[in-house]
């Protein structure tokens, strides 16, 4: 069977950076595996009573139907002023209730921070972990995937022109999946 591996992107522009990473990511894992995007533009922001009075959006019922089939999750974030953008947190909100029902519950997990800038969203990807964390995701300590300067290593077409950023990707992929074989044995 396939492993699947869900991934978040926290930007919803066209000319995501970030979604351009994945992209690259997705290309390079093994046969038995594949990445998806877990589509969460769309989610209305978290209101606990939708779910107390047990009528939630649709678009909340679909993702966490969607989320609970993956094996894996890989969260591909931008820093939006040195933490998280709301889009991915309002994501992980949705999927960690109803309390008791998450869907993020025991499944591995890593984070990949992207930036133009030289401090490669580092706040984003401390601040994501900390949620992780608590919601019971065991994330890949290392390697840890820090971006930076993310506008240089692409060429017109979206293809990485870095090298050493090429290798890195890979090593990383090769790692997580390792990770989730750990995981899964468990
Ligand atoms: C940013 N950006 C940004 N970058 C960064 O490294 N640290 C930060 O704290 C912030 N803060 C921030 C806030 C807001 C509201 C926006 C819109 C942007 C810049 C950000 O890294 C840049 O727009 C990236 O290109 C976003 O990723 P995508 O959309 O290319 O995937």
């Amino acid at each position: 069977a396939v492993t699947k591996i869900g991934v978040l992107i926290g930007s919803l522009r066209k000319d995501s950076f970030n979604r351009k990473i994945y992209m690259a990511l997705k290309s390079m894992v093994p046969a038995s595996f594949e990445m998806e995007e877990i589509k969460i533009g769309d989610l209305p922001i978290y209101n606990q009573d939708f779910d107390d009075e047990g009528n939630p959006p649709e678009a909340w019922s679909t993702f966490r139907k969607n989320a609970k089939a993956f094996d894996a999750f890989l969260f591909v974030t931008p820093e939006y002023n040195r933490s998280i953008p709301a889009v991915i947190k309002n994501a992980i909100d949705v999927g960690s209730r109803p309390y008791g029902k998450s869907v993020w519950d025991g499944k591995p997990g890593a984070v990949v921070s992207v930036s133009p800038g030289r401090l490669s969203a580092f706040g984003a990807n401390h601040h994501l972990r900390q949620s992780l964390v608590f919601l019971n995701i065991p994330v890949m300590q290392q390697p840890e995937a820090y971006i930076g300067d993310v506008a240089s290593i692409f060429d017109d077409r979206g293809a990485i022109t870095d090298e050493r950023t090429r290798e890195f990707l890979q090593k990383f992929v090769d790692a997580f999946i390792n990770w989730i074989k750990i995981i899964a044995s468990k």
